[in-house]
């Protein structure tokens, strides 16, 4: 009896196993580059650790725009494709036009890794590879990134709009965003973390929250109200012509804004979160015990977030014949 369970254990793990290594490995392998560009990793490093040594803020740069890019067709490198004549690309949505940032760091690494060996690495993998050693500079976590992502050709500036959550979302809504991704609920809990670092560029993200609230509240209830007055000196008001001033840089995170740590979450349990996305957290029992446990162990966070960013890199990932190696981030190859 007792070697039937152990054997019917045996073979449960061994099939786990088993499909673990084939999700994971099938298509993409750590090291893909030690023999074809020895230094791949170590050149995407350095221009990501110059970058941030002159402003930390790239870093979170960096971490959004893989995330921007593996949401909307996979991580494929479709976010570093400049516009054409005839079609406007996802760099021009509301989404990512204004704000986002590092695409310099990217063609820093990139130009550098065609001149040591040419039509080798990826954009989509360079950008993988980037976010990754942002978290570590950041954050001082480490972890290894399968590589063999090809990139696409494709990039559409509507796009990002159905794929991308919004700061308004719901937790129901952002569960649903990231299911679609194949991400479940701590993940997205997990990754959320990452709104620990860098910052908002415009009022308009989370002004609503301290002016025009509803019907009964003109200040969001949930918001703490220390917090909202330093809120408001940031964003003093708004206009039937829409926020006075729309031009701004306030911290996601005050008090540590260049630290990746587990303050994003302490600061929802006090009503400090900017987005009502990430208060939105607190509203539902389910994330809420999620934000309650990632804010008092940032060592039971860390793993989770590492996991997450991992599986984050695999999604919707071209792989074998599909896309191609582009030559420049910014264009498709001719
Ligand atoms: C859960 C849903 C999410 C929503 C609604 C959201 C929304 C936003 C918004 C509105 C901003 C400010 C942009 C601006 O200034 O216009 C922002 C910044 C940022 N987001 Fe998210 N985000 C989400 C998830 C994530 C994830 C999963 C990551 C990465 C793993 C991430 C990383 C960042 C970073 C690092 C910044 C700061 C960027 C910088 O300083 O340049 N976000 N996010
Ligand atoms: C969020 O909601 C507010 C108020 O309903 C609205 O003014 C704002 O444009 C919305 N922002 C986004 C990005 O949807
Ligand atoms: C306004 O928001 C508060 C807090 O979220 C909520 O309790 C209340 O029902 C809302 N009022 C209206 C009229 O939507």
């Amino acid at each position: 009896m007792l070697s039937l369970v152990h054997n019917m254990t045996g073979s449960i793990f061994s099939l786990l196993f088993f499909s673990l290594f084939i999700t994971c490995t099938a298509t993409l392998e750590a090291g893909l580059y030690r023999s074809t560009c020895p230094s791949a990793e170590a050149i995407v490093r350095r221009s990501v650790n110059r970058a941030i040594t002159q402003d930390p803020g790239l870093g979170a740069g960096l971490i959004r725009m893989h995330f921007h890019d593996c949401f909307v067709r996979g991580c494929d490198a479709s976010i570093l494709l400049d516009s054409t004549l005839s079609n406007p690309s996802e760099k021009e949505n509301q989404a990512n036009g204004p704000s986002l940032r590092g695409y310099e760091v990217i063609d820093e690494a990139k130009a550098e890794l065609e001149f040591n060996c040419p039509g080798t690495v990826s954009c989509a993998d360079i950008l993988a590879f980037a976010a990754r050693d942002s978290v570590l500079e950041l954050g001082g976590i480490s972890y290894q990134v399968p590589a063999g992502r090809r990139d696409g050709r494709v990039s559409i500036k509507d796009e990002p709009t159905q794929n991308l959550p919004s700061p308004n979302s719901t937790v129901e809504q952002l569960q649903q965003m990231f299911a679609t991704k194949g991400l479940n609920l701590q993940e997205m809990v997990a990754l959320s973390g990452a709104h620990s670092i860098g910052r908002v560029t415009r009022c308009s993200v989370f002004s609503h929250r301290l002016h025009t609230f509803n019907a009964t509240h003109v200040q969001d209830p949930a918001m703490d109200l220390n917090f909202a007055s330093e809120m408001k000196n940031n964003c003093p008001s708004i206009t039937s012509a829409g926020v006075v001033s729309d031009n701004v840089k306030v911290p996601l995170d005050g008090f540590t804004p260049s630290r990746l740590d587990n303050r994003y979450f302490r600061n929802l349990e006090t009503g400090r979160g900017l987005l009502a996305s990430d208060q939105a957290l607190m509203h539902n029992p389910r994330t809420a015990s999620m934000v309650r446990r990632f804010a008092k162990y940032g060592r039971v966070w860390m793993p989770k977030f590492v996991n997450a960013m991992t599986r984050m890199g695999l999604i919707e990932v071209l792989t074998g014949t599909q896309g191609e190696i582009r030559r420049n981030c910014k264009i498709v190859n001719l």
